[in-house]
């Protein structure tokens, strides 16, 4: 039995499952993790002048040990980056949400940033894949990760199968604590889990120890993360101290709602999720078809106004494009008031999407020349 069973709780969260209606606050309960509150928020405006929209509205709303980064920091002792991506296909608006706040990160506290491409995970989990689509498409993964802006000094973008010499040592200091009884617990595996999946837990571990070992020196590390990925480090910090290196500290994301409102988005239900590599026919189409709080006429919604809260129109501005709280606000008071209607504001979500999409689309294809600069490899 997993640890969050889903025939008590109505809803599943583990790193290859996520369904039904999430209870956010049960997660970091079931998880034993902490809120961001105000006052850690404050710290982290205090100590870098602002905070990041997803840190205000609770996007980025639980986390491990963030005060102690925070307190290092201040004693001038500063952390790495680590997070991560399945390569299981082109990257969707909802994967670009923590890295976008990775990138924040990285420019406001100016770290190093390690990117884990686990084309192993994916053609291990997935049975019909190979390791040469999942290599493939880390490829394409990684540029989008460097169309987002990272430094290219300080970011280490790295695919599993060509870095491995690097982290098998380390893979294996962690393989060797954990039991399978524990592993199988924590993820719900049962006897019929390929040995491979079994393993794979270690292998994302070993990025938390990475900086450590490539400066020679303790580096504290910081995972951005959704929430679904926190059973790994659970496992992880709790061998950590035994094979001497401190225990990673996590800030964690609420998964991005999909256009249908049930849900994550997710790249295996491709019509209610938007990918980077859509054209804008795609956007238009799929947020034409989206999920919203709207009333069945338009006459009736002038008059008893709709509901932004269930709207997945509201919500994808609200997780990741409209940065300007002012204008998230105003139009959700617009919807309830009957002042707006579902048409116009989906317009209005449109031109933000197809916006940033022509734009980070122009830094992906001028992305493809940079690959060599950002990958790093110990054999091909
Ligand atoms: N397992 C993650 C996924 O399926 C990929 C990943 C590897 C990751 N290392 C990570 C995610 C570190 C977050 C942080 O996408």
């Amino acid at each position: 039995m997993r640890e969050n069973d889903p025939s008590k709780e109505g809803f599943t969260v583990t790193p290859w499952e996520v369904e039904g209606e999430i209870d956010y606050q049960k997660l970091i309960e079931d998880f034993g993790t902490d809120n961001v509150d105000e006052e850690l928020i404050d710290r982290i405006e205090e100590v870098v002048g602002d905070a990041h929209f997803m840190l205000r509205r609770g996007i980025f709303y639980s986390h491990r040990d963030m005060d102690r980064i925070l307190d290092d920091y201040e004693e001038g002792k500063k952390f790495a980056l680590y997070t991560g991506r399945g390569p299981s296909g082109h990257t969707h608006v909802g994967h670009l949400m923590p890295w976008i706040f990775a990138r924040w990160i990285q420019e406001r506290f100016d770290v190093d940033m390690y990117f884990q491409l686990t084309d192993d995970e994916k053609f291990l989990f997935n049975f019909d894949s190979t390791l040469e689509d999942t290599h493939s498409y880390a490829l394409e993964n990684a540029k989008d990760i460097i169309a987002l802006g990272f430094d290219p000094d300080k970011t280490h973008i790295f695919i599993d199968t060509e870095y491995i010499h690097e982290l098998y040592p380390l893979a294996l200091k962690v393989g060797k604590r954990l039991n399978f009884s524990n592993v199988k617990a924590v993820f719900g595996f049962d006897n019929s889990t390929n040995v491979g999946s079994i393993f794979y837990t270690a292998i994302q571990s070993a990025p938390c120890f990475l900086p450590t070992e490539l400066e020679g020196e303790e580096v504290p590390v910081l995972i951005p993360c959704g929430i679904d990925q926190d059973p790994h480090f659970r496992l992880t910090r709790d061998i950590a101290e035994t094979i001497g290196y401190i225990k990673p500290a996590l800030l964690h994301n609420k998964l991005a709602p999909s256009l249908d409102g049930t849900g994550k988005m997710s790249a295996s239900q491709p019509k209610t999720t938007i990918f980077t590599t859509d054209e804008p026919e795609d956007v238009e189409e799929k947020i034409n078809e989206a999920f919203t709080g709207g009333r069945i006429s338009a006459s009736e919604q002038r008059e008893k106004g709709g509901d932004p809260d269930i709207c997945s129109v509201q919500n994808y501005r609200y997780y990741i494009f409209e940065s300007d709280d002012g204008k998230v606000d105003d139009l959700a008071e617009r919807c309830r008031e009957g002042d707006i209607l579902c048409g116009e504001c989906k317009q209005i979500l449109k031109e933000n999407i197809k916006g940033f999409l022509s734009e980070h689309q122009e830094r992906r294809d001028r992305a493809e020349d940079k690959l060599e600069e950002f990958l790093v490899r110990d054999c091909e």
